[in-house]
């Protein structure tokens, strides 16, 4: 059909595909390129702000390392992050180290849509001001969906005291490699922010892919804290040790003692031990990767399951 043929001139793809995949993720790898030295940190790399946007990891890569994604399966480069190191963080004997996203680039879609998808998206992020497009430049969203290449899980991450409780949705976090430590990027704008910086207390609850509508309606609770567990759409029950509501459908509850948080321009890096780690069950969980990743994916017969 010739509409199938014109869209992708006239039309970006979208920015964000929201997708099912069997946690962990290994259908693509990440490794930092630095003065001769290769190390795989799939597991071991995240973004710690939006505004200066932010990589940190445990591995001290010099002062200009590339960070490289490849599709495990067939070893093609998708993207690379030039980076540039910020500061240094030492917690608890575990040191990490920052990097600012000096430039970036991808590879899922050939010359010349590349370039003309990239156009078409930043023009339509000028014209659509969203919550990301207030903090980030288009160029730094580029970058962002480029370190989303490595599709990001979606958890639900709940908090609660005596006087506040909330839960809300999260998707830059993760595991920190070699330091053991489990790291939350959070907005410090967000309405529990303090609060988990004075119990030191969070529970995760890595979402059914299933769960979508629910986990997106929960958003609005960035801005305004829960009133009444009972109120919603899914039951929850207590955590093992901290006895903090979670997702009582939940793949994986995890619950974390929040050891150190550090404030990164736009965003609160939090700095986590893993208390608990309640048994994964099997199934596929919400992530996150950028569209145009889903459309080398889909070229190739190979696509991932969107919700
Ligand atoms: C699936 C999902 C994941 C999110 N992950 C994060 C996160 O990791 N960190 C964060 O600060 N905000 C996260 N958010 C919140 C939003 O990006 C946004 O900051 C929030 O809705 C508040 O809007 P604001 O930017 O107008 O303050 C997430 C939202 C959704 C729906």
């Amino acid at each position: 059909m010739w509409k199938d043929w014109i869209r992708p001139w006239v039309r970006p793809l979208p920015q964000w595909s929201t997708i099912a995949v069997a946690p962990p993720q290994r259908v693509v790898s990440a490794t930092l390129h630095w003065d001769g030295h290769s190390v795989d940190v799939t597991t071991d790399h995240t973004v710690a702000s939006l505004k200066p946007l932010s990589i940190a990891t445990s591995i001290d890569a010099g002062q200009r390392p590339t960070l490289e994604y490849r599709d495990s399966a067939t070893g093609r480069p998708l993207g690379f992050l030039h980076l540039a190191k910020a500061a240094g963080v030492a917690t608890n004997g575990a040191a990490l180290a920052v990097y600012h996203v000096a430039s970036g680039e991808h590879r899922c879609l050939d010359w010349p849509r590349r370039p003309w998808n990239t156009w078409l998206q930043n023009r339509l992020m000028r014209k659509t001001p969203s919550s990301h497009h207030g903090l980030m430049q288009p160029a730094a969203v580029q970058q962002l969906m480029i370190a989303y290449l490595c599709p990001r899980p979606v958890v639900l991450v709940s908090v609660a005291t005596a006087g506040h409780c909330n839960i809300f949705p999260m998707d830059l976090i993760g595991p920190l490699g070699a330091s053991g430590l489990y790291s939350l990027a959070l907005r410090s704008t967000n309405v529990s922010a303090h609060v988990m910086r004075e119990v030191r207390q969070v529970v995760l609850s890595n979402v059914p892919a299933t769960m979508k509508a629910q986990v997106y309606q929960l958003s609005q609770h960035h801005k305004t804290p829960l009133t009444d567990w009972a109120a919603l759409p899914f039951p929850v029950r207590p955590s093992k040790a901290f006895g903090i509501p979670a997702v009582s459908d939940a793949l994986r509850i995890q619950e974390l003692t929040i050891v150190d948080s550090q404030e990164l321009g736009s965003h609160i890096f939090f700095l986590c031990h893993v208390e608990t780690d309640q048994p994964a069950v099997d199934g596929a969980q919400l992530h996150h990767t950028p569209g145009f990743h889903q459309a080398y994916r889909r070229r190739r017969h190979m696509p991932f399951t969107e919700i």
